[in-house]
């Protein structure tokens, strides 16, 4: 099929990169220009692993453009994944879904299309995309759009740091429509997904439990919702181990042992179970911000998603709490920080917790040092305000340091010489804040051990 993708963030770039893959046509169209300059010169504008081994795979089948004249006519589904970020009240802010929606309409040509809405989107969102899509083509046109286009909701649950796995062998697909006509032509797209026909490379091989994909074919509003729900879900489910983590702390028992004892409940799961700083990134907290600004257009109030929202707030506290708790003063002191994007394999540092942190640091008069495999340059691109010293190493971070926090989970961190690193510290502290680094060998390699939830 003739697909374009407008947006070719995290989310875009991704989809239009495995559908290429799969054997559709796919013109790549974003309103930065840096961006498409250099996808044509084969780089990614991101981190996200083996996208760039996926794009040379799918080349020939891959189109980058600014331009929506190039784009929008002749494509048979136009997904629309341009960022909606968070608005002063809570809400999303929706101008560059406006400005997309507007835009296909006026070079809106050919036959049926099916304007698909991948981002994250407030209920309704559909039916708004389809009001400016008409409205933008009959001013451009002078002549009313007669059906030649319908709206669809398609939301996305890929992770950052998996894209790939989570596009080619996902838990479900959501699709949601108004028509019969609209759902079947995305079954068609998504075909060899939904039935696990294609081969994949060899570098993504597919998990031997990935048997046929569950699609939910509904309405667009439940799909609108489904995603917003799913996120808050998982949201809550950390902030709700990060509270007992609170009492488990202060009762003297182990937080790791107990996520195990909840987790392998069947009816609960491990996963999302790992106490520790809590949720970052772009999504989560957006979308629960967005879901409770929406419930409060029908009156309605969401307490259990705004008191995971607060628990989350709390956690980044805590980390300053619990340095203050140790070294008393932290006016003059150097605290290292270990990884600055807001999860591991990413160089995302969307409401990164690690930014957080070393405000607090700062505004207390710390000096800090940090490290991360993939986000520093994007970090000294993005935040020249703070005054974080970059460094090359890890080890470096902790030479002369006071404490040292694990804020992202990179797997190397765990591997550190760990028994080297104590002894360049001024005090041999280390913190660790997503509660994976083993309490007996730290105290063996010479460091005092403090857990964010022991
Ligand atoms: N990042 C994730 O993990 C994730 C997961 C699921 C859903 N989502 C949702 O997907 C959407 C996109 O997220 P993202 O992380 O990929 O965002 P992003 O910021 O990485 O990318 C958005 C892209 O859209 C481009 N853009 C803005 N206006 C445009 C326009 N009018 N035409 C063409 N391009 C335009 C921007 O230049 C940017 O490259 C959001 O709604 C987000 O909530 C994100």
């Amino acid at each position: 099929m003739n697909v374009s993708i407008l947006g070719t963030g995290y989310v875009g770039l991704t989809t239009g990169v495995c559908l290429a893959f799969l054997g559709h046509k796919v013109t790549c169209a974003d309103a930065d220009e840096g961006k498409i300059a250099m996808l044509e010169n084969g780089e990614v504008p991101f981190y996200e692993p083996h996208l760039a081994d996926l794009i040379t795979e799918a080349r020939c089948n891959l189109k980058f453009t600014t331009d929506y004249s190039q784009a929008i006519p002749g494509a048979q589904v136009i997904f629309i994944a341009v960022g909606t970020p968070p608005g002063p009240n809570g809400a999303p802010d929706l101008k560059y879904l406006q400005s997309a929606a507007r835009g296909i309409g006026e070079n809106l040509s050919g036959g049926f299309t099916v304007v698909v809405n991948k981002s994250t989107v407030p209920i309704g969102s559909g039916n708004w995309v389809g009001s400016l899509v008409r409205e933008a083509f009959e001013q451009r046109n002078g002549r009313k759009s007669n059906g030649n286009f319908s709206v669809a909701s398609n939301p996305e649950f890929l992770r950052e740091g998996t894209a790939l796995h989570d596009s080619l062998f996902p838990d479900r697909v959501v699709i949601g429509a108004d028509t019969a006509q609209t759902g079947e032509v995305l079954y068609t797209l998504y075909r060899p997904i939904l039935d696990q026909t294609f081969q994949p490379p060899p570098y993504l091989p597919r998990p031997e439990e990935v048997g046929a994909v569950p699609l939910i074919s509904t309405d667009l509003a439940s799909a609108e919702l489904i995603k917003y729900a799913a996120n808050a879900f998982l949201a809550l489910k950390i902030s709700y181990i990060n509270e007992i983590g609170l009492l488990s702390e202060k009762v003297g028992a182990d937080i790791a042992q107990i996520a195990k004892g909840i987790g392998l409940d069947a009816r609960i799961g491990t996963r999302f179970l790992q106490s520790g700083i809590g949720w970052g990134g772009s999504c989560f907290g957006k979308d629960t911000a967005a879901l409770i600004a929406t419930a409060h257009e029908y009156g309605l109030e969401m307490p259990i998603v705004n008191a995971a929202r607060e628990v989350n707030r709390r956690q980044r506290e805590r980390v300053v709490d619990k340095l203050l708790g140790e070294l008393r003063i932290l006016k003059g002191r150097t605290i290292g920080l270990l990884g600055l994007a807001f999860k591991p394999h990413t160089d995302d540092l969307r409401e990164a917790p690690a930014l957080d942190i070393a405000r607090k640091l700062i505004e207390r008069g710390a000096r800090v040092k940090a490290h991360d495999p993939v986000a520093m340059e994007r970090f000294k691109r993005e935040h020249p305000d703070l005054e974080v010293l970059c460094c090359e190493t890890p080890e470096e971070v902790a030479r002369d340091a006071d404490a040292v926090v694990l804020v992202t989970e990179w797997p190397q961190y765990r591997e550190m010489d760990w028994e080297a690193v104590a002894k360049t510290m001024r005090t041999a502290i280390v913190l660790d804040g997503r509660m994976v680094l083993d309490r007996a060998r730290m105290s063996r390699a010479g460091l005092k051990y403090l857990g964010l939830a022991c």
